[in-house]
């Protein structure tokens, strides 16, 4: 692996993307307003945002699919805006869509998008039939791609965005509109190809899938990044461990929380109260209001947004 990278000219210890004040206007519009961040090789990197947050926008850039409207980014230490082709060798991206070519077959789609990285037709035979092993597809190798499940295909499509061998893997959205098992697998597809080294950039509107793959996230608002860190430590830093949630509060119990030095958000007809260690004010809350509605669980990302923003995540 060494050798490879020395052969690449790739210095080991330098972020493997680095963004200084990226942005990307659409005319009048700004989409991502000047966001800094560095990826790090071997991680799984997630942008985690609401729909429109300027996900998409920030890595079309990465990709060389959208040019930089001002700053600086850096892939493998190259810059997007001379070196996007030697780039794009080196990545493999799956877009949020299926961009698959429902007029071939499985193997056939892989032999024309090896084409693209001029690899010949019997290596990206060979690979492609290994890749499907790995994705468990290989007996569809001669279906129509109309004869595939929705998680057939997205892992269809990560597959192939894999043919050219990437050091960096882009993924937009990789399990939006998947049921819950199809999502389960492409996790452990992304987990195994993290072990064998492989980069991973993606993004996400999903808490959980975020928690779930990424060492290290930054969760993007309006074109802004608002903060960045591991799953584990924006939590700790910024709701504590424990969340506490009464539907309805009503005024009494609000009256009662007003004497209490823990921070709240009082989202009308829920009451969401963050604490370091909630067990103790949890037990007074239900031995003071037998009859509500309160749950104590771990806090999770979705709470540090709500934090941060006043707003949910969810849709
Ligand atoms: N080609 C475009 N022209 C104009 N506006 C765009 C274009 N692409 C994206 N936008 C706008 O930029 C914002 C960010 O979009 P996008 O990067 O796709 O967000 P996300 O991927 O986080 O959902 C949205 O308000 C979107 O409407
Ligand atoms: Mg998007």
């Amino acid at each position: 692996m060494d050798t490879y990278l020395e052969k690449l000219n790739v210095n080991n210890y330098e972020p493997l993307i680095t963004a200084a004040k990226l942005k990307k206007s659409f005319g009048n519009f700004i989409a991502v307003k000047e966001i800094s961040f560095a990826v790090e090789r071997g991680l799984c990197f997630g942008i985690l945002g609401p729909n429109g947050a300027g996900k998409t926008s920030t890595i079309k850039m990465i990709y060389g699919a959208s040019p930089v409207t001002a700053g600086d980014l850096f892939v493998f230490g190259l810059d997007v805006k001379t070196q996007a082709r030697v780039i794009k060798s080196r990545i493999g991206v799956c877009q949020q869509e299926n961009t698959l070519d429902p007029d071939l077959n499985v193997i056939q789609n892989f032999e024309v998008f090896a084409s693209y990285f001029n690899i010949d037709k019997k290596t990206a035979r060979a690979r492609a039939l290994e890749l499907l092993r790995f994705f468990a597809l290989e007996q569809r190798r001669n279906e129509q791609i109309s004869q595939l499940s929705g998680g057939m295909v997205r892992r269809l499509i990560i597959a192939r965005a894999l043919i050219n061998k990437p050091e960096l893997l882009i993924l937009d959205e990789p399990t939006t509109g998947l049921d819950p098992q199809s999502r389960h697998q492409v996790w452990e597809k992304l987990d195994t190809l993290k072990a064998q080294g492989i980069t991973i950039l993606l993004t996400t509107h999903y808490m959980d899938e975020a928690a779930r793959l990424c060492d290290e996230l930054v969760i993007m608002d309006n074109g802004n990044i608002l903060v960045q860190g591991s799953p584990q430590s924006l939590i700790s830093d910024y709701t504590g461990r424990h969340i506490i949630e009464v539907t309805e509060p009503g005024k009494e119990f609000l009256t009662y929380m007003e004497g209490k030095d823990v921070r709240q958000e009082d989202l009308g007809h829920r009451l969401i109260i963050y604490a370091a260690d909630g067990h103790e004010l949890y037990r007074d809350i239900c031995n003071r209001f037998e009859n509500k509605d309160c749950v104590l669980r771990s806090a999770t990302l979705e709470d540090v947004f709500l934090k941060l923003t006043g707003r949910e995540l969810r849709e």
